[in-house]
């Protein structure tokens, strides 16, 4: 157990409407298991690829504003609830999507084979203080895709990064109902303080090393060349589509 001096952050980044950080008791995270779930997929060559390399993890940059505008405003209501703190209509979504700055946090997501953003995480970086860097962690999944493992594997995946740029605790700001949320963050051995309706997890991550930066460029590289293939497929398959589309019409 390893006790924190009480101080607020110095730059917080907020994710969501949640309150400042507050002082928590923290833990060692044992940074046991990596979490590798695997989507179920009833396509053999689907199933293959995910049985291998995991379900691939996409960097999303500023391109991809209207994918992610498009996922965050598909969630409902409670989820919105969820995700921020607080109720975020339309507009506050977009301000939010429209304020992300790709060049300094890190966002990634998950694409489904239509190319549809079905997963996304946010990893808003912040300096707590000159020799201490921190993270908060904010994430989605698509309704329909709950369940699979994804939530679990974009948060083990933001452990691996914010690890390897050197940040040495992972936040993130929940509401005390969000069960799934917690359990992601307690499985990963984060200590959480619970405060009435939020609750604040607090991960401490090992310093990096030759491992888990070969980890993460590895993984990273699976990621961008199973990105590619899913996107080839989809647009083959929209080719294809269309010029089929076209012939019916000529013969019609
Ligand atoms: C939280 C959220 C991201 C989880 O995504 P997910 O892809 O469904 O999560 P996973 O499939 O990785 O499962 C998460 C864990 O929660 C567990 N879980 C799910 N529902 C649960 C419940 N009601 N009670 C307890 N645990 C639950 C799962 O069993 C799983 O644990 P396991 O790996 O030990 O089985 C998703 O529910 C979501 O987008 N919610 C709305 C937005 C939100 O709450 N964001 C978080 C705020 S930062």
């Amino acid at each position: 157990m390893v006790s924190r001096p009480q101080q607020v952050w110095q730059n917080p980044v907020r994710l969501g409407g949640f309150g400042h950080i507050r002082p928590a008791k923290i833990r060692e995270n044992p940074y046991s298991q990596a979490m590798n779930p695997i989507e179920p997929s009833r396509n053999p060559i689907r199933a293959a690829l995910h049985g291998r390399v995991g379900v691939p993890i996409a960097v999303l940059r500023a391109a991809h504003r209207p994918a992610i505008l498009r996922h965050l405003l598909a969630l409902g209501e409670h989820d919105r609830y969820l995700r921020f703190g607080y109720a975020a209509n339309d507009a506050h979504i977009r301000r939010y999507v429209e304020g992300l700055r790709f060049e300094r946090d890190e966002v990634f997501g998950i694409f489904n084979w239509r190319m549809r953003l079905i997963a996304m995480a946010h990893l808003a970086y912040m300096v707590r203080s000159r020799q201490e860097q921190a993270a908060e962690f904010g994430v989605s999944v698509a309704a329909t895709a709950r369940g699979r493992g994804y939530g679990a594997r974009l948060f083990a995946h933001a452990m691996r990064h914010a690890r390897n740029e050197g940040v040495a605790q992972l936040v993130i700001h929940t509401l005390s109902e969000n069960a799934p949320m917690l359990a992601i963050a307690r499985k990963a051995g984060a200590s959480v303080q619970r405060e009435g309706g939020e609750s604040e997890a607090h991960l401490v991550l090992p310093p990096a090393d030759f491992r888990s930066s070969l980890s993460q460029w590895w993984q990273d590289s699976v990621a961008r060349g199973h990105y590619a293939l899913k996107n080839g497929h989809y647009r083959l398959r929209r080719w294809v589509w269309r010029a089929l589309a076209r012939q019916r019409t000529v013969v019609s």
